[in-house]
């Protein structure tokens, strides 16, 4: 997001049935670590189908100004002249990540251990979230940081000049943590070893392992995932499709079981099964769903899902599937609205702290529509079908996902709902509105639509 910009208010009315088949975005995760590991490798990597949002598209400059080549062919090809690990510049400006937590932080873990000054800013929800999750193992590696109080955006950081392998226990399950710290173990001599006790998003490992790293990965007798690197290494340059993003999926696909009369697939969908805990909560609550042409691509397994309105039923979602869904709540939760009963979501803390808090968010929007639900300092439930849904005004606060979540809700409601931003969409899924338009829902652009 830009640091200052207009508000686009939307509003999402009741809609006919929703139909078709469409392809969303190519993955966020996926996306923004192509870029990363292309500019250390060495020699040229080519990318098809990156997610060319706001969120990538910082990545894709912020790795130019690291000295690397980073180019969109006539056919839409990425091409990424790689610097190789050891051969980061010193950027002669901040490097600006927008909105993107994923950007910044393993970003930071690129440079934290080439010997270099960064300075990094973002926006106001991207200054408001925790940085000291990665930069806290960054220092025991030598890396030196000047940061506000709290450790947040805007920071400097200097890279080590004689990186220090460690082992680090995760204490809170976050794929970005994870993989800034095996990012900085790349130029690290020694093993550095991350242990997970919880399995989060495995991305970084599996595409490292592509661009000819040797991993070890195993399982300690508690069951916890030990990653292990032992640098310096090199990488060498790839090919990657980038498979569309399950996260952006997620609202065609809610919208097609919600609204009724609908049948709307999405086709090459990434099914990573650290990535699918939403489609397996879907089946729960009774969503009619099925998967076809299942398939790997560059080493992960897509499919199409198509989904029919179903009349679905509440659930419990056990907080261990947290990670597999952490970025589906919100949408979830409006599906949960629509269905028969209570859903209970439990282990969500991480949702305090994503593009905004994502909890009193959705419970806001909730009771903006007339939902009846009850929020703690980590769970969520939600009674739905308890009278009309919709007619209220829901704030965004600069989180794309709270702004396509109840957009969503409202193409299912009683009366219209209205959002106060959509702009910032266009960080993860700039297609957004074309593309539910094009399934038949009801969006109207209408500055009307906050006093809905
Ligand atoms: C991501 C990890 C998750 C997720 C984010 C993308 C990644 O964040 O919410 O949208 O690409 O590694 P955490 O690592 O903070 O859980």
């Amino acid at each position: 997001m830009s640091h200052a910009h207009t508000p686009e208010p939307l509003r999402a009315a009741a809609s006919a049935p929703l139909r078709g088949r469409v392809r969303v975005p190519g993955d966020k995760s996926i996306s923004h670590r192509s870029l990363m590991l292309g500019t250390l490798a060495v020699g040229e990597t080519i990318v098809t189908g990156l997610l060319e949002s706001g969120d990538v598209l910082g990545t894709a400059a912020a790795m130019r100004a690291l000295g690397a080549r980073v180019e969109r062919d006539a056919d839409g090809a990425w091409h990424i002249q790689g610097v190789g690990v050891g051969g980061l510049l010193e950027p002669t400006a901040p490097l600006d990540f927008g909105n993107a937590g994923t950007g910044v932080r393993l970003c930071l873990g690129m440079v934290g251990t080439h010997p270099i000054a960064v300075t990094a800013i973002g926006d106001a929800s991207l200054s408001r979230r925790p940085m000291g999750r990665v930069l806290g193992p960054l220092r025991e590696m030598g890396t030196q940081v000047i940061a506000r109080d709290g450790d947040r955006l805007p920071l400097s950081v200097r890279g080590a000049t004689r990186p220090l392998p460690i082992e680090y226990r995760l204490p809170v399950p976050s794929a970005q943590v994870k993989s800034a710290i095996l990012l900085a173990a790349l130029n690290t001599p020694g093993t550095t070893t991350v242990i997970e006790p919880i399995a989060t998003r495995d991305h970084t490992e599996r595409m490292l392992e592509g661009f000819g790293v040797d991993l070890k990965i195993t399982i300690d007798d508690d069951g916890a995932r030990r990653i292990s690197i032992t640098g310096p290494v090199e990488l060498t340059p790839q090919r990657i499709a980038v498979p569309a993003d399950p996260s952006s999926a997620a609202f065609p696909l809610v919208a097609g079981l919600l609204v009724p009369g609908s049948e709307v697939t999405v086709e090459d969908v990434l099914l990573n099964p650290t990535r699918t805990g939403l489609l397996d909560t879907l089946r729960e609550m009774g969503a009619d769903l099925t998967i076809t042409n299942e398939r790997l691509s560059g080493g992960e397994r897509v499919g199409d899902v198509t989904v029919r309105h179903s009349r679905l039923k509440g659930i419990t979602v056990p907080a261990a599937r947290a990670p597999s869904m952490i970025d589906e709540y919100p949408v979830l939760a409006v599906a949960a609205a629509f269905a028969e009963g209570e859903t209970v979501m439990e282990g969500l803390e991480e949702l305090r702290v994503k593009e905004s808090d994502r909890l009193a968010a959705v419970a806001a929007g909730l009771a903006a529509n007339g939902v009846v639900h009850e929020a703690g300092p980590d769970w969520l439930r939600v009674r739905g079908r308890t009278g009309a849904i919709g007619g209220g005004a829901v704030a965004t606060h600069l989180d794309h996902r709270i702004a396509m979540s109840f957009l969503v809700m409202g193409l299912a409601s009683d009366s219209p709902v209205a959002v106060d931003d959509t702009a910032m969409i266009a960080t993860s899924f700039p297609s957004f509105l074309t593309l539910m338009s094009g399934l038949g829902a009801t969006l109207t652009r209408d500055e009307a639509g906050l006093s809905a």
